[in-house]
């Protein structure tokens, strides 16, 4: 019930002197917001309240607020691309407006019009405009955050949210563009399970993988393979999606693999974009892309008899991360890369495809959003 979420209401107040860009190479993930952010409160009794685009600064919040206590907290990650005739563009936003209100809905948070809030962010955009970067692997970075406000220590339905956005110009997630990072095989640690949250963007699934990868770094990997169950099936990668690809030496025909969404894995939207890319470009005769169950040992034995070809995470801030290697039970399983290169031929192909259609050289369905 109250009212919904209505971008006409919009109230804006500027930030008295706007900030100068950074030039491109200060730009760390994360590390600097535009001028100003979006904030919109909601309560049951009232629904959503006025949108308010105003200068970035500090929230105030009870102490005993349920976010801080009970972890009432999801947020998204999308992009705005500067294209090549100067437009800015988001890439995909009714994905990722799809899936804030389902990660809203699981944890009783407000849901609302996805139209509207990509409505809103867009005029959040257009006020900091001349600080999205332009450039090979530059963006801005949306960060949609939405948090239960109630006061007090009961567990109970929050009657009080806030939904805010902050945006932060970003460049290529590794300095020299593609890195191809080692990954520990995980099993010692579960970062999603069957009947849990694990497909949707809350902050409390993040928080406990950053002690498995100390462990993982401590040994010299950058990232954790997410292993699942007796089976060891292989569900993700760090923060991202995982694809593998795999060839049959005895057919010779080449497999793309990533895990189901069964409720697991996170419905990313660039694991959703590689697929309908993959099975658009690659030649069906050549090629199978499959969403299906796959384990580690499916893996070294495929390694074993040189028939792993490449494996690339999936995700918005760093698009396509090629991965080197493997640890897994005291051995490293070696992921071929192209030679004096960064990656596989397919990863590379792959992530040129997506930056091709994010940057406007070409377009594919609705994916661009000026
Ligand atoms: C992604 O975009 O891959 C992420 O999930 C990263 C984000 C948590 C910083």
């Amino acid at each position: 019930g109250g009212l919904p979420l209505d971008a006409s209401k919009l109230k804006i107040v500027n930030k008295s002197t706007p900030s100068k860009p950074r030039p491109n190479d200060e730009l760390v993930f994360g590390q600097t917001f535009t001028d100003h952010m979006l904030t919109i409160e909601w309560t049951k009794a009232k629904g959503w309240d006025v949108p308010e685009i105003k200068p970035y600064g500090n929230l105030s919040l009870d102490p005993s607020a349920c976010v801080f206590h009970y972890a009432f907290e999801l947020f998204e990650g999308l992009k705005a691309y500067k294209t090549s005739d100067n437009k800015i563009t988001l890439f995909r936003p009714d994905m990722n407006m799809k899936r804030m209100n389902k990660s809203a809905a699981r944890i009783c948070l407000p849901t609302f019009d996805s139209d509207q809030l990509i409505a809103l962010i867009g005029k959040l955009i257009e006020q900091d405009k001349h600080l999205v970067p332009e450039g090979k692997g530059y963006s801005l970075y949306i960060r949609p955050t939405l948090i239960g406000t109630t006061a007090g220590l009961g567990v109970s339905t929050p009657d009080r949210a806030l939904l805010y956005v902050l945006t932060s110009p970003v460049g290529p997630y590794y300095k020299t563009g593609f890195k191809a990072v080692k990954l520990e095989a995980t099993d010692y640690a579960t970062r999603a399970w069957p009947g849990g949250v694990g497909d949707k963007k809350l902050g409390a699934n993040y928080a406990p993988c950053i002690l498995p990868q100390l462990e993982a770094a401590k040994r010299g990997y950058q990232q954790n393979l997410w292993l699942f169950g007796p089976e060891k099936y292989i569900t993700e990668v760090g923060t991202m999606n995982v694809f593998f690809a795999f060839k049959n030496s005895k057919t010779g025909k080449k497999e793309l693999v990533t895990a189901p969404l069964d409720g697991t894995i996170l419905e990313g939207v660039t694991r959703d974009s590689v697929l309908s890319l993959a099975r658009e470009n690659l030649d069906p005769n050549e090629w199978e892309v499959n969403e299906r169950y796959y384990s580690i040992n499916e893996v070294a034995e495929k390694a074993e008899k040189g028939e792993l070809l490449e494996a690339f995470g999936s995700g918005t801030a760093a698009v396509v991360s090629p991965i080197k290697e493997i640890g897994w039970q005291g051995k490293d399983i070696n992921v071929p890369l192209l030679p004096g290169e960064q990656s596989g031929p397919l990863t590379k192909k792959v992530a040129q495809w997506i930056a091709d259609i994010q940057y406007g050289r070409k377009t594919k369905d609705n994916w661009s959003r000026v």
